[in-house]
């Protein structure tokens, strides 16, 4: 099997008549992480619950691990374990009976059960609330209880529906390095998430859902050096226009440079007058600030794959010391605004 999850044209239109998700089709491969983003409202738990067969599909349909989300809903939720947004644990249980509810419920062998659960305490870190009720955690404590609960009978396929929002700093990590281990052991992770460094870092591929419909779809590199493509064909459209045009309008220019230039920005052990000199007159420098920490912010050829490279070379041979540098490459947070500003009004109300 190739794809964990298929979906062809996956419809849901709610009672109200308000179409969530339209006409989908998206592809998860086997054995990936695959990180969906998009907008608030955009459809993203609700694809997710149609996968879990938590409601139907209006039309279309949708394969999970082969097996199709309409005929065969429980061979579908027994290979999938799932974070929803919203915790959704017995509130007046405790951690440990939460998870030994669902441990049975998917037939985790009695002798293993209570182990199981208490490595995965163990492994989030919440071992230390075992004999609170749900009902007396705080939010990150929740999510961690919901992430026992829903591993514990070790699914093929696990979604997690914002799975570190309200996690300290720590926790999030060590729910990272879960999720990377989990997938190192041949689990399928689908990540809803609007953590993009959480994304980029984690994801083999990248959906970007808007109104219901996949607008992008790629690994997070691929979205980026497309946006880059993009702004490209953009320049020279913008530079088509000015040829056109006898006066160049102000918000023309800056357009211009906006796609034209991006930033590197340098920090010297040796800072001199004569080595910004040489930095001024370098060939892919647009412009020099220096910032009130001594930091030098150029612009620099967005386009040119040595421009960094050169300036280096330049500071380097003038006898510049570099203690730090870094440039501002495109973000998958540009990719997702990009991806996610036409919106079509119509389509969220
Ligand atoms: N039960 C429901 N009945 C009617 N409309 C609903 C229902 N549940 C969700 N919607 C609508 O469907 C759309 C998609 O909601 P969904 O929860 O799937 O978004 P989301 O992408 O998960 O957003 P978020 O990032 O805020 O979690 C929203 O416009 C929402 O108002
Ligand atoms: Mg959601």
């Amino acid at each position: 099997m190739k794809n964990a999850i298929e979906t062809y044209d996956l419809t849901k239109v709610y009672n109200n008549n308000f179409t969530a998700v339209n006409s989908l089709n998206l592809e998860i491969p086997n054995k990936s992480i695959f990180g969906m983003l998009g907008p608030n409202g955009a459809g993203k738990t609700t694809t997710i619950k149609m996968l879990t067969c938590l409601i139907q599909p209006t039309s279309g349909s949708a394969t999970v691990g082969g097996y199709d989300v309409r005929k065969n809903p429980d061979e579908v939720r027994n290979l999938l374990g799932m974070v929803p947004q919203q915790v959704s644990l017995y509130k007046d249980l405790t951690i440990i009976e939460n998870s030994q509810m669902c441990a049975d419920y998917y037939g985790v062998p009695r002798d293993e059960r209570d182990d199981r659960i208490e490595d995965l305490m163990e492994l989030v870190d919440i071992k230390y609330a075992k004999d609170k009720l749900i009902s007396q955690l705080s939010g990150g404590q929740k999510q961690k209880a919901s992430l026992v609960a829903s591993l514990v009978h070790r699914p093929d396929i696990l979604f997690l529906d914002e799975p570190t929002i309200g996690l300290d700093p720590t926790t999030k990590r060590t729910l990272w390095d879960l999720i990377t281990e989990l997938n190192d052991n041949g689990h399928t992770i689908i990540l809803c998430s609007h953590d993009m460094h959480e994304v980029d870092m984690l994801c083999d591929n990248v959906g970007i859902i808007n109104t219901g419909n996949l607008v992008a779809y790629d690994t997070p590199q691929g979205l980026k050096d497309s946006l880059l493509e993009s702004n490209k064909s953009q320049l020279s459209d913008t530079l088509a226009e000015i040829s056109s045009q006898d006066k160049v309008s102000k918000s023309t220019k800056t357009d211009l440079e906006n796609i034209n230039l991006r930033k590197m920005s340098v920090l010297l052990k040796n800072q001199n007058d004569e080595i910004i000199d040489v930095i001024k007159k370098s060939s892919h420098v647009k412009s020099i600030e220096i910032a009130h920490n001594g930091r030098l912010n150029l612009r620099i050829d967005a386009f040119d794959e040595l421009a960094v490279q050169d300036v280096l070379k330049d500071i380097i041979s003038s006898g510049g010391i570099v203690k730090s540098i870094y440039t501002e490459e495109p973000s998958l947070e540009d990719v997702f605004i990009k991806a996610t500003s036409e919106v079509d009004e119509n389509a969220r109300a």
